[in-house]
């Protein structure tokens, strides 16, 4: 069945300026960047326990580099799809727009967003263990694995780990938007990992409505105002129709 925008979505768009964006890696899916869970996720195949941790990259860090090295391969070849590029025009469009991101791709800073509040990090950052300099790489990071910082120490990817706090500041910026806007999407995440599942319930709790896009409903669709399910790359440009072609209706009436 075709999917479709309510009344009371599309009338919420245009007069609302305060919109959050949370994203998920189900974002990045059609851009041919494997998700986490589900059917061809990652966590099926690998063990986030000998990747994913500060005790797997002590125990073996040429390991750990190797596999990150291998998804920047994939993101490297990757390009950002329609649902990154509709969420940087929001950026554009809404006058108080926040995009919070669990994704650390850099997908949507290529599509064009710039404001980003990057909740688990950035896999294009690289951080030293010893002098704590974080530095940009645009290739891949610097041979041979694991790569040593021009101070002499190790350096591990910008990313968070399980059992790593978030850093703190993305993650106040991130609460404060989502307990002050008027509409909030929650787009391809399955809504498993906190605290940033928390910030949904957050946005509800201060009178948001909730709009959740994803091709299989998750805990937070009960609470949702709105469910769209499908994929992101063919919802969010049916949203940003719904605005343009409201904005003109209105602006013509
Ligand atoms: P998950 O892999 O847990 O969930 C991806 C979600 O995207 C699922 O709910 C899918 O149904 C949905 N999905 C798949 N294809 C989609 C599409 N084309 N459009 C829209 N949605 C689609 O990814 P996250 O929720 O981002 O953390 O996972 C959260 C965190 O868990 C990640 O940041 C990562 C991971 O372990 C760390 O590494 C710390």
């Amino acid at each position: 069945m075709a999917v479709s925008v309510s009344h009371k979505l599309k009338s919420l768009l245009v007069p609302s300026t305060r919109v959050v964006v949370f994203t998920g890696a189900g974002v990045s899916a059609e851009s041919g960047v494997p998700t986490f869970r589900g059917k061809d996720g990652l966590w099926k195949e690998f063990n986030v326990q000998d990747l994913a941790t500060p005790e797997a990259f002590a125990r073996n860090p040429a390991r750990v580099w190797e596999w990150y090295q291998w998804r920047m391969e994939i993101v490297s070849q990757a390009q950002p799809n329609d649902a990154h590029r509709v969420i940087a025009w929001m950026e554009s469009f809404f006058s108080e727009f926040t995009l919070i991101t669990q994704n650390v791709d850099g997908l949507h800073d290529r599509a064009g967003n710039r404001r980003i509040c990057k909740l688990h990090g950035d896999l294009w950052d690289v951080r030293c263990l010893l002098c704590g300099k974080t530095e940009r790489v645009t290739g891949l990071p610097p041979q041979p694995l694991p790569p040593v910082c021009g101070c002499g120490g190790m350096l591990r990817p910008g990313v968070v780990w399980f059992g790593e706090m978030l850093p703190e500041l993305e993650f106040s910026k991130a609460e404060k938007a989502a307990m002050q806007c008027q509409l909030f999407f929650s787009v391809g995440t399955s809504m498993e990992v906190f605290p940033a599942a928390r910030l949904p319930n957050l946005a509800r709790e201060k009178g948001a409505y909730i709009v959740e896009i994803n091709p299989e409903p998750t805990s937070l669709a009960g609470k949702a105002d709105e469910v769209l399910i499908g994929k992101a790359g063919e919802i969010l440009p049916l949203i940003q129709d719904s605005t343009t072609a409201f904005r003109t209706k209105r602006g013509n009436s």
